[in-house]
């Protein structure tokens, strides 16, 4: 068999651990021939493409972001810069023209979402889950979050001592899109006071009350950990409002920090390299019993697959009843509201 992988989406730590963990699963057991697409689903529109063999995967577990680079390009919407009309059917032709049986499609929500259209149109498709933001539909966890959780932690972290020496309230923006999964573990992890996650509705007041409170019964200082995805009026900058309220709420000398992108780069967490090992392993496994349609998945602890027509188009977010947010509330953490 030949298979081609290919990343797209945003970048993660241990994108090249799964890419080594398929490829190398795929040519040692199953005696696969593999290839590597570049630039997410461009690489499928203007072929370029690399062997991947035995060598060229040596040495990638460690190394951040993804060999092959990747993009946002997506095959079934109009974009600019498009250089065929019809994406679909040009990636239908040199899906064959490459000879390929299966393509293994490493991404988020958005890829997986493609994959499934395109196991739709014909081709063999195994879907990985990666993303620093854990929103991934049918999984328990996407590699890429540990790592993730890992830098935002040592960040807070670092903001304790310099909030601690100025008496000062700290705001700090996490990723994560519209999930909370970050600002959430990150939060926990280092000790954040207040955290505030896009699932939750949030009142000013009541953080300001909170904030208040603390300095009243002597706490110097304050950590808020916010995440990207909160509502903010006029799409303004969340940890900059937030900020800006709570100055002018509180009076408290108040600073924001926005952890932005560093939370996406830098080598794989162990945890992250074993398990987009795993992964990719068991997407090679998936291919040689032609079980296609599929993504790769963890749950409670066991790696197992679940169709791509799951997965599409739903996000993982974190509900109301989640018990770690309950844990944190019987904890003294205040999210934002009166529960
Ligand atoms: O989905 C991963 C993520 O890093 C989000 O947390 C963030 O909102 C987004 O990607 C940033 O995307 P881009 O790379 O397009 O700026």
């Amino acid at each position: 068999m030949k298979i081609g992988i290919l990343s797209a989406g945003g970048d993660c730590p241990g994108i090249n651990a799964a890419i080594r963990g398929v490829g190398k699963t795929a040519i040692v057991q199953y005696g696969m021939e593999v290839i590597g697409i570049s630039n997410g689903f461009s690489g499928l529109i203007d072929m370029t493409t690399e062997p991947l063999t035995e060598d060229s995967l040596s040495g990638i577990l460690t190394l951040g972001g993804t060999i092959l680079g990747t993009s946002r390009m997506k095959p079934f919407k109009q974009q600019a810069g498009d250089t065929v009309d019809d994406k679909p059917q040009v990636i239908k032709e040199n899906y064959e023209k490459l000879g390929l049986d299966a393509l293994v499609c490493i991404g988020g929500n958005g890829t997986q979402k493609t994959a499934n259209l395109l196991y739709k149109e014909g081709l063999n498709i195994v879907g990985l889950p990666k993303t620093i933001d854990n929103d991934v539909w049918g999984t328990d966890v996407t590699f890429g979050f540990d790592s993730a959780v890992n830098i935002a932690t040592d960040a807070i972290d670092r903001l304790h001592t310099t909030a601690n020496s100025h008496k000062r309230v700290m705001v700090i923006e996490v990723m994560g899109h519209n999930a909370g999964w970050l600002a959430l573990y990150s939060g926990l992890a280092a000790g954040g006071d207040i955290i505030l996650l896009p699932e939750l509705d949030y009142d000013m007041d009541i953080v300001a009350k909170n904030l208040l409170s603390r300095a009243e019964k002597g706490k110097p200082y304050s950590i808020v950990v916010v995440g990207e995805g909160i509502k903010v009026p006029n799409k303004k900058n969340p940890a900059r409002y937030i900020a800006k309220q709570i100055q002018e709420k509180t009076g408290l000398e108040t600073r924001e920090t926005i952890l932005g992108y560093i939370q996406r780069g830098g080598s794989p967490s162990p945890a992250d390299r074993i398990l987009a090992t795993r992964y990719g392993a068991y997407a090679a496994q998936l291919i040689s019993e032609g079980k296609f349609g599929t993504m790769v998945s963890l749950k409670q602890g066991q790696i197992t697959s679940v169709p791509l027509s799951d997965v599409g188009g739903k996000t993982q977010l974190i509900e109301e009843g989640n018990r770690l947010v309950k844990k944190a509330r019987n904890m003294g953490v205040c999210f934002g509201d009166n529960k």
